[in-house]
Formats: C-alpha cells, structure tokens, sequence
C-alpha cells in the first residue's frame, strides 16, 4: 500500500473485529487535454494518477452495509440495508458506494449479503481531481472481488458514470471512471468518447514533471453550472443538425464547425460549440506531439486549451486563471492549463525538474498575493487504474 495511514489498525477498531479485510484501490485522475469534450463525443487524455481512494472490506452474513470512511470520521459509520438502497442525503457520501451496489444489483449482478467497508482518501475532495469516480470504481472493484461478479472493466465504468447521471444528478461525460478504471503506469489515454476507442500513450517528459497545483477553491455550484454547459453544447448541436447529419460536436473538423456555425442561433452557445469542436482537435494533434516527442508544441496545445476555456467556455474563474498565468510566466514551463471540470479545483503544469522548486515558491508567491490562501502543489505519478491491492 502507498499509505503510511494504519489502515488495517482503523478497520479493526471501527468495525470490532479482528478478521483481516481485502484491500483495494483506485485512483484519480489528470486529464492533459480534451476538457468538456467527452459529453459532446469528442476525445479525452486523461492518466490515473497515485493519488487515490483505498477500501478494505469483508462480507457480512446479514443484508447489512456499513461504510465508514477516514476522511469523514464525524460522520461516523452509515449503515444501510439491501432493501433500502435508494439515495438519501443523509447519507451524504456514502451515496456514491450505495449507488454503485444498487447499480450493479439492477444490472443483474448478485450482492446478496451486505459488507463491512472502510474508505480512505489521499485525493483532496472536490480538487477536480475525480474523487467521486475514484469512490465508484473502488467500490466496484471491491464488490466484483467480494462477490465474484463476472463483470467486465468497461460494464462497470459504465455503471460508474450512471451513478453520477441517475443517483447523484451530475450529468458528466465518461472520462473520469474510464481513466481511472483503465488507467496504466506511465501513460496516458487517447479515448474517443463516441465509440470507447482508445490507445495508451507512454508519457515522455524527458527531464520534466506534472505538476498538479490545488487552487483550494471550494467547487460551489459546480453542478448546476457544468449541466448548463452541457445543455448549452446540445442546443448548439441540434442547431448544426438541421442541416448537417452529424451525432455529436466531435463529428466535426474546425473547418465543418467554420463553415457551419452560422447555423448555431444563440451567440453563447456558438462559444461553447466552438470550444468542443476546437479542443478535440487540439487534443488528437497533442497526441501526435507527444509521439513525436515534441514537448513544445504539446505545452502550447495546452495552454490554447486553457485560454479556450476562459474565454469560450467560461469555466475557470480568478482563481484557476491566476494559477495558470504564473505558472506560464516561471522558466522551465512548458505548458499549464487547468484540469477536470473548472470552476477552481486543479490545474496542471509540465515543468522542467530541477526548477519545480522556485516553480512552486513563485506561483504559490503570486496566487497568495492575489488571492489571498495558498495554493498546494503536488507531483504527479502517473500509476494504474482500480484493483485488488
Ligand atoms: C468532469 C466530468 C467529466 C468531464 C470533465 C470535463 O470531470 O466528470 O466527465 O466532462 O469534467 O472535461
């Protein structure tokens, strides 16, 4: 395990007993371009990162589920039975293990007992950093081991995302719980969102690091704003459908998109079309640069990325933006943007390694400035995605 937390010691007192759990993982993610891109069809190029979630758990003999988790030790144990699986706020985020049992059940898998499972997080919560999908994957890996489902990995990030959409209400794309169900040491994956077509990138950063830095914004409203630009890139699309046939944004090349986008009506709904259209291409030409080991020009597919999604998107805000504009200005930068859904949460910066020190003392200087808190830094290792540990 990659925690130096007693565990094992917090599952036996918690929970009373001295049986010895199964230990499972999964982690979060980094996507390095392709924002807001997985809802319109368009490609993603997320990694799993070392950060993550781990769960220990043991079958029960009864129909009884208590979860506890480390990170939420005030809300002490929740317990639920497996006739009552059905979203309840109380249960705050014991939702997310409860959707994914639920979801599993309706899709036919047999969990017949309840469980005793306990929860830990490294991930900060709400950084953007897909700690919700990290929970959901966990717990589908922890339950396929349980109760030796035959469920396959693709089936089950699928279940992944129909929690978000059905149980929680947050109606994202399918990037986070493939990254993190698929993911794999030290590389990226190139997916196309329409099909689930993907292939593993080995990241080659020559003498560079990711660098992940948290604005520590709390992520308010997060939803409600990230489901407005979701229906505003679909009013777009059914725009752009009365005369062409295409099924999704990401069908379209920028010179379709730049020949057809008089027929968008809404001028803000052009901006949100044109950022899909363009940061999918954006995003299949900064695989090509890695590939081609061209690290400049994949710095600077990153930080169009980011610019796009200020002023087109309209999903970053002061404190993401200030982050990214100094981290631009530090020597050893290759490119900086921010990550994950916007509205605060994390960014990313590909920094030369022996300057990542004065990197993190200059911005988190500016960011305190301006903002008034300090920003956290953290290096990211790119490692595998959910599984027994
Ligand atoms: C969140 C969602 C993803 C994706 C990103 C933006 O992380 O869960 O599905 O839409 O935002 O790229």
């Amino acid at each position: 395990m990659n925690t130096n937390y007693p565990l094992l010691e917090t599952y036996q007192s918690i929970f009373s007993t001295d049986t010895a759990p199964r230990k499972f993982f999964a982690p979060g993610r980094i996507n390095l371009i392709g924002e807001h891109t997985d809802y319109n069809g368009g490609h993603v190029f997320p990694a799993s990162i070392s950060y993550g979630t781990y769960a220990l758990a043991t079958k029960r003999d009864d129909s009884v589920f208590r979860f506890y988790s480390v990170n939420f030790s005030d809300s002490g144990i929740i317990e639920c039975d497996l006739s009552s699986l059905a979203y309840d706020k109380a249960h705050d985020w014991a939702n997310y293990p409860k959707g994914m049992i639920h979801h599993l059940r309706e899709a036919g898998f047999s969990i017949d007992t309840g469980a005793d499972i306990l929860f830990y997080g490294d991930i900060p919560n709400g950084a953007g950093l897909s700690s919700s999908a990290s929970i959901e994957l966990v717990t589908g890996v922890l339950l396929q081991g349980l109760f030796d489902l035959p469920i396959e990995r693709i089936p089950m990030i699928k279940l992944g995302q129909k929690v978000e959409n059905s149980y929680i209400g947050v109606n994202s794309g399918i990037m986070d719980q493939f990254a993190i169900g698929m993911g794999k040491k030290d590389s990226a994956i190139l997916l196309d969102c329409q099909t689930l077509e993907y292939k593993y990138a080995p990241i080659k950063l020559a003498n560079h690091v990711i660098m992940i830095i948290n604005t520590n914004k709390q992520r308010t409203l997060a939803g409600s704003k990230y489901n407005e630009r979701r229906s505003q890139c679909e009013a777009a699309l059914s725009d752009l459908q009365t005369e062409l046939s295409i099924e999704s944004l990401g069908a379209l090349t920028v010179e379709e998109f730049d020949n057809a986008k008089h027929l968008i009506k809404d001028p803000v709904n052009l901006l949100r079309a044109k950022h899909a259209v363009y940061e999918n291409a954006r995003t299949l030409e900064a695989l090509s640069a890695l590939n081609n080991g061209d690290l400049n020009r994949f710095g600077e597919l990153m930080n169009q990325s980011h610019v796009s999604l200020k002023e087109d998107y309209e999903v970053t805000g002061t404190e993401l933006d200030t982050i990214v504009e100094a981290a631009w200005n530090q020597a050893g930068v290759i490119g900086a943007r921010m990550t994950g859904a916007g509205f605060g949460g994390c960014a990313i910066a590909i920094v030369e390694e022996d300057k990542a020190e004065d990197f993190k003392k200059n911005v988190n200087e500016i960011y305190l400035k301006k903002i008034g808190y300090e920003a956290t830094f953290y290096k990211a290792t790119i490692g595998d995605g959910a599984k027994e540990i």
